[in-house]
């Protein structure tokens, strides 16, 4: 199934390092960040899940939850943690599915078989609070990801989610915004008592509340 953004993120239920995971129920009503990596005991997902382990905070303080997935089986997953550990300074502080049976890979297209044909793609989805797939991204294996990107997204969409606006070419939170084009002039006066800056009739920044 080729899922879009707009789609509902489909459930299912697998085991993980931390048991088996219903996906809408471990999710409940909050954030998600579901992403694939290539397969345990390579180096550049050993760096990811150090470093993601690290940020785990910056996650929770968004309220959003990270799952893993490989489509490797749970003891090797267990062993290889001991690795991420010893290596990266960080021990595993989220769930990482064992998709041995490809469940979940093959339920969110994970797999590109012109890329590889066993392997799993770097997927990245961000799921919202309603189950709402909200960001699509891929990854070759030979790149690790950026994660203060994904962060910066989530701050995006939990923004624009908030307020009509919509956030320029490489924000981060703090910076201006747009206002969005839909907004008449009438509703941007009263949205935004800040006040704003018009450098066209389309193109208007403020400063988010
Ligand atoms: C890695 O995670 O290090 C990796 C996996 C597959 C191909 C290249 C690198």
């Amino acid at each position: 199934m080729t899922l879009r953004l707009g789609d509902k993120a489909p459930d299912f239920t697998q085991n993980s390092t931390a048991g088996p995971i219903r996906f809408s129920e471990w999710k409940g009503g909050s954030w998600a960040v579901l992403f694939s990596h290539p397969a345990d005991f390579t180096p550049v997902c050993t760096t990811e899940l150090g470093l993601l382990a690290r940020l785990k905070p910056e996650f929770d303080k968004r309220d959003v939850k990270v799952l893993g997935l490989s489509v490797d089986p749970l003891d090797s997953h267990e062993r290889w943690a001991g690795d991420i550990a010893e290596t990266q300074g960080s021990t595993l502080n989220f769930p990482l599915m064992a998709d041995a049976d490809r469940k979940v890979a093959e339920l969110y297209d994970m797999i590109h078989p012109r890329a590889d044909s066993t392997a799993t793609v770097r997927s990245v989805f961000i799921i919202d609070p309603t189950g709402t797939v909200r960001l699509i991204l891929t990854y070759p294996a030979s790149t690790g990801r950026n994660f203060d990107e994904l962060l910066r997204v989530i701050d995006s969409l939990q923004l624009t989610d908030s307020q009509k606006v919509a956030t320029p070419a490489n924000w981060t939170a703090g910076e201006e915004v747009v206002i969005l084009p839909s907004i008449s002039k009438e509703d941007a006066d009263k949205l935004f008592p800040q006040g704003y800056r018009q450098l066209k009739p389309y193109l208007r920044m403020t400063q988010a509340r």
